[in-house]
C-alpha cells in the first residue's frame, strides 16, 4: 500500500521543510533553527522550532513533531500517502500508481464512489434550493434569519415535492441504484420501487474535514415529526467521528471550539461570526468526536439547549471532554432555548459576553447536581456535601484538588477544614482518580514514574546522539540499538545507529518509517528532546557518561527479568554486565 522507500525519500529531500513550513507559517532565523507561532496549538510567543539541518520541526509547547511529511498530514489532514502524494506534485517527482492490493482497490473505488454520489446529491438539492421549485424551502431558511451567503458557505440545499426525482437524476448521471441506496440516499418498497428518502425538506450536505460530502440532515419546514431526517451510516459516514462544521471550524484559528447540539446553531454561530462552532450528527457527543477535537484545541465550550435534555446531553459531554483531557466549559443560554435563538435576540456581542463568562464545567456539574437538593433540610444539605466531595475525589492531581476544594468550601459555605476530611475519607474508600493520559495536545503533566526516567534517559542519548553524530563511535561502544527496551524507540536506534555506523546522519528520513501521525509524533520527539544546558566540557562529559550508564544499567536490568523468556536475554545482561563495570571506571572524553 505504500511507495517504496527510495521513493519517499526522494520526495522528502526534495521538499526542504523551512521552505515547504514557510508557506504555511511565518518562520523567523534565530541560530541555527527557525521559529515561529506553533499552528497546532494557541501560542503567543513561538516555541515552533523548525530545523533545515536536521529537516525537521518540533513544538516546545505543545509537543507536535516530524518531518516534512508529518507536517502536511498533520497541517491538512492527510494520510501519509497523501501527503507523499502532495510533495511529490510539489517537487515535481513522479509516483507511480500505488501498489494497492486488489482488495483494498475495491474498497478504495468503492468509497470514492459513495463520495461521488453524495456530491452529485449535495449539488442536486442545492440547486433545487434556488430553483422556483425550491421557493418555500428558501423562504423558511430567509425565515431563519439566513443570509445568502451562509446558505452558499453551507452548501444548503433542498429536497423537492416528487418521491423520486433525485433517484431519477441519479440515473441519468449514470449512477447505479444499489449506489444510492447504499448511500442512504433512496430506499426501496415492493409498492412504490426506488424512492427517494428526503422529500420536501431543506437539506443540510454534512461535510468531513475536507470538504466532502458525507451525509445529510434534511428538516421539514414547518412542524411535522420527524423534525430532522438523517442519512444512515454508510462507509463513508461515521457519526461518531465526524462534526458538523468542523471543515470550517478548524481552521478558524480561535482558541477554543463552540459545541452546539444543532445544525441550525452551528450555522447561525457562523453567521454571527462565530466561526468556531461545531456540533455532533444528530447523536450524542462521542470520545471520538472529542479526540478529534483536540486535534485542534484544548478549550471546548458548550452551547447546548437550556432545556432538561440539553443540560443532561451537556454532563454527558463534560465527562467525555474530561476523559479526553479536554477542559470544558459551559455557556448559559437563558432565557433563550439555544444559540440560535439567543443571536438572534441578542446578538453576537451578548453571546461573545457570555462565552466571557463561561462556566468551569465543575461548577456546572455543581450547580445542576444542587437543584436535586433541599438546601434548607440538614439531612439533604449534607448528603448534597457528601456528593461534592465524591466529585472531589475525580481530580487526581493534588493542587488541582486543593484548589477546587478551597474555591468550593468558599461558594457553598462548607468549613474548609470539615470538607477537606470529608473529602480524604471518601478517598480512602476509592482513591483518587487515575490521571488522565494526554497524548496529543496539551503538556502532557509527565510524572517521574521509573518507566518514565527509562524512557527520558532512553530520549536523551538519541537527541544527543543526533545533535553531535560525532560521538556516534564513542557511544557504540557501550551501546547498542537492544538497549532502547521501549519498541518505537528501538526502532529508531536500529535505523540511526545503522546510519551513522556507514557515516550517513538523516534522521528526518527516519521519521517516514512510521506511516502513523501518533508514531511520527513520537519518533520526532526522540529527536528533540530538551538537553540541559551545559557549560563546561567536564559537566558535559559527567552528563554523558550518566545518560549512556542509566540506558545501559536499564537494559541490563529489563534483559534480566526476561532471561527465561527471551533467547538473546542472556547474551544481553552478560555483555551489559561487562560494559557496566567498565564504564564505572572509564572517563568518557569528548575530545577527538
Ligand atoms: P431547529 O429546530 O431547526 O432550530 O433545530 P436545531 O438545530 O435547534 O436542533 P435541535 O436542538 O432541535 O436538535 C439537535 C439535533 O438533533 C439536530 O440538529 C438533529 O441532528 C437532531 N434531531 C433533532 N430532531 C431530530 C429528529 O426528529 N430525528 C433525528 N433523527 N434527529 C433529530
Ligand atoms: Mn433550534
Amino acid at each position: 500500500m505504500y511507495y517504496p522507500d527510495e521513493l519517499v525519500e526522494e520526495v522528502r529531500m526534495k521538499n526542504d521543510i523551512v521552505d515547504v513550513i514557510s508557506g504555511y507559517v511565518r518562520l523567523q532565523k534565530k541560530g541555527a533553527n527557525h521559529f515561529g507561532l506553533c499552528p497546532f496549538h494557541n501560542e503567543k510567543s513561538p516555541s515552533f522550532s523548525v530545523s533545515g539541518g536536521k529537516q525537521m520541526y518540533y513544538c516546545f509547547g505543545c509537543g507536535a513533531g516530524g518531518n516534512v511529511f508529518t507536517f502536511i498530514m498533520n497541517y491538512e489532514n492527510y494520510s501519509f500517502a497523501e501527503a507523499v502524494k502532495m510533495l511529490a506534485d510539489r517537487a515535481g517527482v513522479n509516483l507511480p500508481e500505488m501498489e494497492y492490493s486488489e482488495e483494498v482497490q475495491k474498497k478504495e473505488g468503492h468509497r470514492s464512489r459513495l463520495l461521488e454520489v453524495n456530491k452529485e446529491a449535495a449539488k442536486y438539492y442545492y440547486y433545487l434550493l434556488r430553483s422556483p421549485q425550491g421557493e418555500k424551502g428558501y423562504r423558511y431558511l430567509e425565515g431563519r434569519a439566513l443570509g445568502k451567503e451562509t446558505m452558499q458557505k453551507f452548501g444548503l440545499g433542498f429536497a423537492g415535492m416528487s418521491g423520486s426525482s433525485l433517484v431519477q437524476y441519479l440515473r441519468s448521471k449514470g449512477y447505479r441504484d444499489e449506489l444510492v441506496q447504499e448511500a442512504g440516499l433512496a430506499g426501496f418498497d415492493e409498492k412504490y420501487g426506488m424512492h427517494d428518502k428526503f422529500w420536501n425538506r431543506v437539506m443540510f450536505p454534512i461535510q468531513d474535514i475536507n470538504h466532502r460530502v458525507i451525509g445529510f440532515g434534511g428538516r421539514v419546514m414547518g412542524d411535522a415529526k420527524p423534525k430532522y431526517l438523517n442519512s444512515p451510516e454508510t462507509m463513508v459516514f461515521d457519526k461518531s467521528r465526524n462534526l458538523y462544521g468542523l471543515n470550517f471550524a478548524r481552521t478558524s484559528r480561535k482558541n477554543n471550539v463552540i459545541l452546539c447540539e444543532g445544525y441550525m446553531d452551528v450555522i447561525a454561530m457562523h453567521q454571527a461570526g462565530f466561526t468556531q462552532a461545531v456540533a455532533s450528527l444528530g447523536t450524542s457527543f462521542t470520545s471520538g468526536q472529542a479526540n478529534l477535537l483536540k486535534r485542534y484545541v484544548k478549550e471546548v465550550l458548550l452551547a447546548y439547549d437550556s432545556d432538561g435534555a440539553g443540560v443532561k446531553a451537556a454532563l454527558r459531554a463534560i465527562g467525555i471532554l474530561k476523559e479526553a483531557g479536554l477542559s470544558g466549559k459551559v455557556i448559559r443560554m437563558e432565557p433563550y432555548k439555544d444559540p440560535d435563538e439567543f443571536v438572534k435576540n441578542l446578538g453576537a456581542e451578548a453571546f461573545q459576553e457570555r462565552m466571557d463568562r463561561a462556566e468551569n464545567s465543575f461548577f456546572f456539574e455543581l450547580r445542576m447536581l444542587e437543584r436535586e437538593y433541599d438546601l434548607t433540610d440538614p439531612e439533604s444539605k449534607t448528603g448534597f456535601h457528601r456528593e461534592i466531595a465524591k466529585k472531589l475525589c475525580g481530580f487526581s492531581e493534588d493542587v488541582e484538588r486543593e484548589n477546587y476544594v478551597q474555591a468550593v468550601a468558599e461558594r457553598y459555605h462548607i468549613g474548609l477544614e470539615n470538607l477537606r476530611k470529608l473529602v480524604v475519607s471518601y478517598a480512602a474508600q476509592t482513591g483518587f482518580a487515575s490521571p488522565v493520559v494526554r497524548p496529543k495536545s496539551g503538556i502532557a503533566a509527565k510524572k517521574n514514574t521509573p518507566e518514565e526516567n527509562r524512557k527520558k534517559s532512553q530520549r536523551l542519548l538519541i537527541t544527543w546522539l543526533t545533535e553531535e553524530p560525532s560521538l556516534y563511535p564513542k557511544i557504540a561502544k557501550y551501546i547498542t540499538p537492544e538497549d532502547f527496551t521501549e519498541e518505537l524507540y528501538r526502532k529508531v536506534a536500529d535505523r540511526l545507529f545503522e546510519g551513522l555506523s556507514k557515516g550517513e546522519y538523516q534522521p528526518a528520513s527516519i521519521i517516514s518509517m512510521f506511516a502513523d501521525e501518533e508514531e511520527q509524533r513520537e519518533a520526532a520527539a526522540l529527536f528533540n528532546t530538551k538537553l540541559t544546558e551545559l557549560k563546561t566540557k567536564q559537566e558535559r562529559e559527567k552528563a554523558l557518561h550518566d545518560i549512556i550508564y542509566t540506558v545501559k544499567k536499564n537494559s541490563y536490568e529489563y534483559y534480566s527479568g526476561r532471561m527465561g523468556a527471551e533467547i538473546n536475554a542472556v547474551n544481553q545482561v552478560i555483555a551489559g554486565k561487562k560494559a557496566l563495570e567498565e564504564l564505572s571506571k572509564t572517563h568518557i572524553s569528548l575530545d577527538e
